[in-house]
């Protein structure tokens, strides 16, 4: 297809090409995304559900809820998308790869120095004192309030380590993705609707500092008309099909 050779040449010819990727990198590998027909937020009100206060206010809710929809993430692998963009980046052809997903997949096909601006479900966080432990802590089947995960030190709620509703996302990553977003001279979004800020500034920030932009997405976004490439197939298709272009054969696990 003449896009996808086109995007070979661009990522070739790039000087700091910058990837963003949202729940839709992370469908191949059998995770629903979040607002597609069949994503998880269909048919709820994920601010009521999934934030801050919800914690708070309706913790064994919020457990059984956070338990229902993200503990069919342990098992997940890479796909397509995760093995091709981490030999994209190996060859140097992506210097950087931002992403709003907690799945850590990026890291399991050997991205280096991923940004994930929503954290992620390796860990989690007591809301008290705020010291950190390894997600384990909240893997647990909360019936009662007696069952609700708590703080080993101060004995304070736990909460995960992904980014609420109503919560700041973590300064360094933001400020090092908008750096990164600036300096781009060429800037892909993979699977990602757009819909939430601040991820979604990072792409009209790269377009507004000169860089060319492609999204590869089922789905229209708000940028598509900014876009110098708009791909409208399945991501893993399409980036197995750049990486053959490359000549780049992506480490199968
Ligand atoms: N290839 C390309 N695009 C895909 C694929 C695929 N295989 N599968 C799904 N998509 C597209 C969908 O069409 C959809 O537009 O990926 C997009 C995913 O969008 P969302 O579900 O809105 O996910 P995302 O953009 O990552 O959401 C951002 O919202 O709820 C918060 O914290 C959550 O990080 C998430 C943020």
């Amino acid at each position: 297809m003449e896009q996808v050779r086109e995007l070979a040449h661009a990522l070739k010819k790039a000087q700091h090409a910058v990837v963003l990727t949202g729940a839709g990198a992370s469908t191949e590998s059998g995770l629903p995304d979040f607002r597609s027909k069949t994503g998880l937020w269909k048919g709820i009100d994920p601010v009521s559900l999934i934030s801050l206060s919800a914690l708070r206010r309706r913790p064994v809710e919020f457990y059984q809820f956070y338990r229902m929809r993200f503990s069919h993430l342990w098992g997940a692998r890479p796909n397509p998308v995760h093995r091709v963009l981490a030999a994209l980046q190996e060859e140097g052809m992506v210097k950087r790869l931002i992403t709003q997903n907690v799945d850590g997949l990026h890291q399991a096909a050997g991205s280096p120095d991923v940004i994930e601006l929503h954290g992620s479900l390796r860990e989690c966080s007591c809301l008290t004192c705020g010291r950190t432990f390894p997600s384990r802590l909240i893997d647990v089947d909360v019936k009662t309030a007696a069952d609700i995960p708590r703080c080993p030190e101060c004995g304070g709620m736990l909460k995960p380590g992904v980014v609420l509703f109503e919560e700041p996302l973590p300064p360094d990553a933001i400020e090092t993705a908008f750096d990164e977003a600036r300096r781009a001279d060429l800037f892909l979004v993979i699977g990602s609707s757009l819909e939430v800020g601040p991820a979604n500034q990072l792409p009209l920030l790269a377009v507004q500092s000169g860089a060319d932009l492609a999204i590869l997405n089922l789905t229209p976004t708000y940028l598509d008309g900014h876009a110098r490439w708009v791909i409208r197939e399945k991501a893993g298709q399409v980036l197995t099909a750049v990486a053959s272009e490359l000549g780049i054969l992506p480490r199968v696990e």
